[in-house]
């Protein structure tokens, strides 16, 4: 293991960096930054201040490019014109996550890129260059926050996303010159949390502070052990406003939390977590911001430190940097420029444990705290008295499905794939024709009436440049499609009796103008404008909540009236049912006949309704899939139909798109579930108790120059038959990063196209006879 240089100057910093007991708080301080310098647009969620070694070299940050084509760049703080300068552009896949980690060694950098979920370590010149990644690691889920320590052992960055965390431990690998050869990156620990966080930071007392959407703040002790920390809520720095950063001010005495919000940044002691001691607001009052970082030394233009943050205004998102001059003018907050990340690890991480008679654990877990315990606590993926044997969590599944080859990792045997092996491989046939918009979401497929093979795909494009629906056949050629306000989730209903005339519908919700946007679908699939097309939600939605924003939707036919209903819902699980009617003047009107909290109150999108049975089947991202009765006059009870790993259920968060494919009794079927961070879908029994069937993922197709499916949104199935290529009907999915056949990355996102009979039909699992729970015949004009 590399031997640790600087214990004796961490000890030495170890008192400088505990906070002291301070003074009474004073009267609260407000203060306006104006923005001295900002770059130019870029899609910004997340940033870092990297600290060069040298003092002549001038500082550095780190921001995120969360573009499809995306990846990270480097900006010397202070540009020429007082505007950051861009020294550096790396292309590693959409990118939402960016950390530094201070080590004698070299200084690294830690992304985290959300095409192919991998943990990528690069070093960090002290003249700001990136060099190669020295290592990486696949971290497979949907994670919005990353926070690093400085340990004795080299770093830890805690990644956190929804509900679920890992600690990792970024260790260096020397040649004899002390130079970096590689980078180990090994899991330590792994543990669930109470929300979806979208940041985290460590206190110089070693604690790991995160907060959310719901304006909780939480904490847990970043203490070197495997088990899960003990995660206890410390208040709500912000009166329940969203959190959008937080970030340690080392003070000479105190430490400060900052703590972001939408509109600005409060400041707090943290021993008094209770009340703030003043507010950060930004002279440009448009600006949203999404995260900030501090970076504390001065300059010859900033010489109380800078502000870096990523924000956004209505010319679109940029990283911007202010001078904390004003800060420290206006309140009674001590500058401290003299601030040195490398001086010091938090309490609990500057003394590596030692155990000898353990072999240390082979570097692959703790020393026991007795020493003359027998045995080591093993990261994850590590088993024996001394860490020697490699396990891997459910033996990948069985031996016919692949071996365990690595910590936590197996190898699996064609087709089978993901962590366990458990995973079904299946590649797409087609992929849509790009359509000019970057961003899809839900899509729906449209059963033509009379020649089955002439159905069609419907898609969404909700980014605003392409916005609308587009059609397109079933090998993926574009046919038409229309421009709407940012259509989110679409789906299709059948026969609606418009003034006389039986039409179907595509049904959406526009999140451009929140509305319900309705086109009709022509005898041939082309979509048109019908009147009453934009339905605007009622004020009454306003009362209900104020913030309501449309979202996910999905309809039903209801067997029971013959009614038709659209359910549209917001980010806050709120779900407006609405009855679909006409005007006497032939318009289609809506109104409003039930509304209901969905599941646990965590972020709802995805949804699709079992006519015959009456139910609605609904993702509520964090938590796991519900089921609701969909008549309006019942009580909206949910049942749980599985939850999330995290509470010991099959899903992976986001629980995101769901679909139904109906089979020839109302118990036979299927539901297909998409796990957007992890790109798996689950399938599981139409009718209750709704057993787990199977998972299956979309790997690239090579053969047919087709890629693989990422990050995936939403989703939506048939099982008809769909002429002679698609026996058993289709699955069409989000793909979110369309990757191209040399390398590099599409701007426009597509769909890909799958036969239900590949998946469900498959040789390995042929034997489960799962076809026959699918109706071929179905036929929704019936
Ligand atoms: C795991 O699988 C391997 C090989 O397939 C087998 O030798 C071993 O006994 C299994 N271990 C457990 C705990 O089932
Ligand atoms: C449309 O529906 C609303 C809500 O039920 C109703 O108040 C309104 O009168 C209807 N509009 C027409 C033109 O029928």
């Amino acid at each position: 293991m590399r031997p640790s240089r600087y214990l004796t100057g961490a000890a030495l910093h170890a008192l400088l960096c505990l906070p002291y007991a301070s003074p009474a708080a004073a009267e609260k301080f407000e203060v306006t930054l104006p923005i001295d310098g900002r770059t130019s647009l870029i899609e910004s969620d997340t940033a870092a201040v990297y600290y060069p070694d040298s003092k002549k070299s001038s500082p550095f940050f780190i921001g995120n490019d969360g573009s499809a084509e995306g990846g990270f760049k480097v900006w010397e703080i202070y540009g020429p014109q007082g505007s950051p300068k861009e020294v550096g552009e790396y292309k590693t896949g959409r990118t939402k996550l960016v950390e530094i980690l201070y080590d004698d060694a070299g200084d690294l950098l830690v992304t985290l890129s959300m095409s192919d979920g991998l943990i990528r370590v690069f070093e960090l010149g002290k003249d700001g260059v990136v060099g190669d990644a020295k290592g990486q690691k696949l971290v497979r889920g949907d994670f919005s926050a990353i926070c690093g320590l400085k340990s004795a052992e080299g770093g830890y960055v805690y990644v956190l996303g929804k509900r679920w965390g890992y600690k990792f431990l970024i260790r260096e690998k020397l040649s004899k010159g002390r130079k970096v050869k590689a980078v180990e990156i090994v899991e330590t620990q792994e543990f669930g949390i109470p929300i979806e966080p979208n940041s985290c930071t460590v206190s110089p007392d070693g604690r790991v502070f995160f907060a959310g959407d719901n304006g909780k703040l939480f904490s847990f002790l970043a203490v070197e052990e495997t088990a899960p920390p003990k995660v206890v809520e410390v208040g709500e720095p912000a009166g329940g406003d969203e959190i959008k950063g937080l970030k340690i001010y080392h003070g000479k005495k105190d430490t400060y939390l900052f703590v972001g919000l939408e509109d600005g940044i409060e400041v707090f002691d943290i021993k008094k977590l209770g009340s703030s001691l003043g507010t950060i607001k930004f002279a440009d009052g448009d600006l949203e911001l999404n995260d900030f970082a501090i970076y504390q030394r001065g300059s010859k233009s900033h010489s109380d430190g800078t502000l870096i943050y990523a924000g956004e205004n209505d010319d679109g998102a940029f990283f911007g940097a202010s001078s904390l001059s004003p800060l420290f003018e206006s309140s009674k907050l001590k500058v401290n420029t003299k601030y040195d990340p490398r001086d010091c690890a938090p309490k609990g991480h500057s003394k590596p444990k030692k155990c000898a008679a353990l072999s240390d654990c082979n570097g692959y877990g703790y020393c026991p705290n007795d020493k003359k315990a027998g045995t080591c606590d093993c990261f994850p993926g590590f088993a024996g008295k001394t860490c020697n044997k490699i396990t891997c969590s459910d033996n990948c599944t069985s031996s016919s499905h692949g071996k365990c080859t690595g910590p936590n990792t197996c190898t699996c045997v064609s087709p089978w794939t993901g962590d366990k092996c458990a995973t079904l491989a299946v590649p797409a046939k087609y992929e849509t024709e790009e359509s000019g918009g970057a961003d899809g979401d839900d899509p729906a497929i449209w059963i033509h009436p009379t020649d089955k093979s002439k159905s069609r795909i419907i898609t969404t494009v909700k980014s605003e440049v392409g916005s609308g629906l587009g059609v397109y056949d079933l090998r993926g050629k574009r046919i038409g499609g229309v421009s709407g306000g940012e259509p989110n989730n679409v789906d299709v209903l059948y026969g609606f009796d418009l003034a006389g005339r039986k039409v179907d519908l595509a049904v959406a919700g526009c999140r451009a103008d929140d509305t319900i946007c309705i086109y009709e679908i022509t005898s041939t699939g082309e979509l048109v404008d019908v009147p009453g097309g934009v339905q605007p939600l009622p004020t009454a939605v306003k009362d209900l909540e104020k913030k309501f924003k449309v979202y996910g939707s999905c309809v039903y036919h209801s067997p029971k009236t013959g009614h038709y209903h659209i359910f549209i819902n917001s980010k806050s699980s709120l779900y407006l049912q609405f009855q679909l009617s006409t005007t006497s003047d032939g318009k289609l009107n809506t109104t409003l006949v039930r509304h209901f909290y969905a599941g646990n109150r965590g972020q709802v999108e995805g949804c699709v309704i079992d006519d015959p049975n009456s139910r609605l089947f609904l993702g509520e991202e964090p938590y796991g899939l519900w089921s609701y009765p969909a008549e309006p006059d019942e009580p909206a009870v949910g049942t749980l139909v599985d939850n999330t790993v995290v509470d010991g259920g099959k899903l992976h968060a986001d629980v995101e798109g769901v679909t139904l494919v109906y089979g020839k009794t109302k118990q036979e079927g299927y539901i297909v579930v998409s796990c957007q961070g992890y790109s798996e879908y689950n399938i599981y029994q139409r009718y209750p108790p709704h057993a787990y069937v199977m998972s299956f993922t979309i790997p690239n197709n090579d053969e047919r120059g087709v890629d693989r499916v990422t990050n995936t949104d939403g989703i939506t199935a048939v099982g008809t038959g769909l002429g002679s290529e698609w026996p058993y009907g289709i699955v069409v999915v989000h793909d979110d990063v369309n990757e191209a056949a040399g390398g590099g990355v599409r701007s426009d996102a597509t769909f890909k196209i799958l036969g239900l009979k590949d998946i469900l039909g498959a040789k390995v699992v042929e034997k489960l006879g799962l076809l026959k729970g699918v109706d071929e015949e179905w036929d929704p004009h019936n």
